[in-house]
């Protein structure tokens, strides 16, 4: 069980060797044909138990408050009315991967979700995680990682099986090499968050894609060893509170970085090089953390607002399905 519960949509935390692994039968290891959202819930039902009222996925999370200040590069360069009305509230909510509301805070995926909350109602969403890789270039390479954990956790499968399925899926791997030995932080603020899809920007002449990326304006810092022996199984809403507490904010750098012609918007297993451009277009900053204000808010990565076009990649649309199944069933308390 604790085991199936590490897996998060872009870091497969395992510790595998996929390149040693032989794959016998290829059509077993294939990614499932078919993918819909429906089947996201009910896998990560199966594999977490039924929590009524909560978040399907990112089920254990704490909200929180603050601003975002748009950078004057921004405003320059992009037309699109997130960066249109200069500093504007936001609510956010940090989150654990996967559906265990008691996800152990000692490993795993870190999320973030945010809204801008514009003038005229207008709502701007963005939610990423701590790595920069999704596992597999579709959905259903996910869905297969899923199933297979819930093959594990009936007793119908082995670990060794993962390591087949994502030895015979080479899009599934680089995310696998991206977390390699890679530690959790040691609170929700320290550490980046990678929105992973690539999406489309408004620009003066010509529409510009990009993937964004929030960097810590303090810095990473990451677990020991000994911390992650030591550590209770929840810290990070506790230390969130005591960082405010003492600091009064915590604040991100936000960048986007922006993709030459031939890197390709569709596929997010896949990095861009590490040399393009990239733009800082704005700070954000946290003043409160606690609460309910972000548990009403479906964080969407599809509910853009003027000037920000979502790309074609696959996975962009499946997110949106389901967490409008997820949002439906847990507002009415399933
Ligand atoms: C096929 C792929 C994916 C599926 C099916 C999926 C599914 C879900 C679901 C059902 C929720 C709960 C939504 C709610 O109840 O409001 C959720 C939350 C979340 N997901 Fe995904 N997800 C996927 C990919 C991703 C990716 C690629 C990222 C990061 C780039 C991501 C980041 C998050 C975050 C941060 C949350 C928590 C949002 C919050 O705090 O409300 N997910 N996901």
């Amino acid at each position: 069980m604790k085991y199936a519960l590490s897996i998060s949509a872009g870091a497969v935390a395992l510790a595998l060797a996929t390149s040693s692994v032989a794959v016998a039968d290829d059509h077993k290891y294939a990614p499932p044909a078919s993918a819909n959202a429906q089947d996201f819930i009910a896998v990560f039902k199966e594999l977490n138990g039924v929590h009524p009222g909560l978040r399907k996925a990112h089920a254990k999370g704490v909200c929180a408050a603050g601003k975002f200040t748009p950078s004057a590069a921004a405003t320059d360069r992009f037309n699109t009315a997130l960066f249109d009305s200069g500093e504007v509230p936001v609510t956010l909510r940090f989150s654990m991967g996967g559906g265990n509301p008691e996800a152990d805070e000692r490993q795993g995926t870190r999320g973030v979700g945010i809204q801008f909350q514009l003038p005229n109602n207008q709502q701007h969403n963005i939610a990423g995680i701590t790595s920069a890789l999704f596992s597999g270039s579709t959905p259903n390479h996910f869905l297969g990682l899923l199933q297979w954990n819930l093959k594990i956790m009936r007793g119908e499968a082995t670990r060794e099986d993962i390591a087949k399925y994502i030895a015979a899926n080479p899009s599934m791997q680089a995310a696998v090499e991206w977390n390699k030995g890679k530690m959790p932080s040691t609170e929700y603020t320290n550490a980046d968050y990678y929105g992973i899809h690539a999406f489309w920007a408004a620009g003066e002449q010509q529409r510009e894609k990009f993937r964004w990326q929030l960097v810590p304006t303090s810095g990473n810092e990451y677990l020991t060893q000994e911390e992650q022996k030591s550590l209770p199984t929840t810290f990070l809403a506790e230390r969130l509170m005591e960082r405010l507490e003492a600091d009064g904010e915590v604040s991100f750098d936000w960048h986007w970085t922006i993709g030459a012609e031939e890197d390709p918007t569709n596929d997010p297993s896949v990095l861009w090089p590490e040399d393009r451009e990239r733009v800082h277009v704005g700070k954000i900053t946290i003043t409160a953390a606690g609460g309910e204000n972000c548990t009403p808010i479906n964080f969407d990565p599809m509910r853009v607002v003027r000037g920000i076009q979502p790309s074609d990649d696959p996975v962009l649309p499946m997110r949106s399905a389901a967490y409008a199944i997820s949002f439906g069933q847990r507002l009415s308390n399933q």
